[in-house]
């Protein structure tokens, strides 16, 4: 009868140090889409939208920045109202960086996550580092926006003429519809109406 043969100890490498500094090459490279997705999407599709969504999150991850700058910095008498609605459009945005994100992920492509390629990116204007009044805080946001907008419209058509439906929704319901509304809330601050007294008939402005 032939001799069992007993396994050999098998060699452990578990040590309770923590294994720091590692590094090892990309597993995807940024602007490529990962194959064979179950999601009825041919690839050269989800590369043109990824492309175009990492484009569009360049843009809100911008305006999602212009947004804190302008909460922290906002001065004036309506400090406090435009210190907090500041905020709250710039948690609005944070939650959209998020949504593109993921969708660029879900599509089998790579998002961009850090401000040196967001900065490289972006179409908004850069702003210098110190204060702005009011007036141009509020329409540097507006113009940051109308770049989101417009991008938003056309990447719509071009997401529902190519059959990604997921993406034409979510650019509308989610992306193009919340720009819209941030800017009526903004647009209205930049209303030169009277603040205590109102104007005499005869000094209103013709038409
Ligand atoms: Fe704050």
């Amino acid at each position: 009868m032939a001799k069992k043969e007993v396994p050999a100890p098998r060699q452990t490498t578990i040590n309770e140090q923590p294994r720091l500094h590692q590094r090892a090459g990309e597993i995807q490279a940024y602007g490529t889409v990962s194959h064979g997705l179950p999601l009825e999407l041919e690839e050269p599709v989800r590369l043109e939208m990824t492309e175009q969504l990492n484009l569009l999150l360049a843009d809100t991850m911008t305006l999602r920045d212009l947004y804190k700058k302008s909460h922290w910095q906002v001065a004036g008498p309506t400090f406090y109202q435009l210190h907090l609605l500041f905020d709250k459009h710039y948690g609005e945005q944070v939650e959209i960086v998020d949504e593109i994100a993921e969708r660029i992920q879900l599509l089998g492509g790579v998002s961009l996550a850090m401000a040196a390629d967001v900065a490289e990116t972006t179409r908004i204007e850069r702003p210098p580092r110190g204060r702005e009044e009011v007036p141009v805080q509020i329409s540097r946001l507006l113009d940051a926006h109308q770049i989101i907008i417009g991008h938003c419209r056309q990447l719509a058509r071009r997401a529902s003429d190519l059959g990604d439906d997921g993406t034409n929704d979510m650019v509308v319901s989610g992306v193009l519809r919340a720009n819209e509304l941030q800017v009526w809330f903004l647009s209205e601050h930049l209303v030169d109406v009277p603040l205590v007294h109102a104007e005499e008939p005869r000094a209103r402005k013709a038409g």
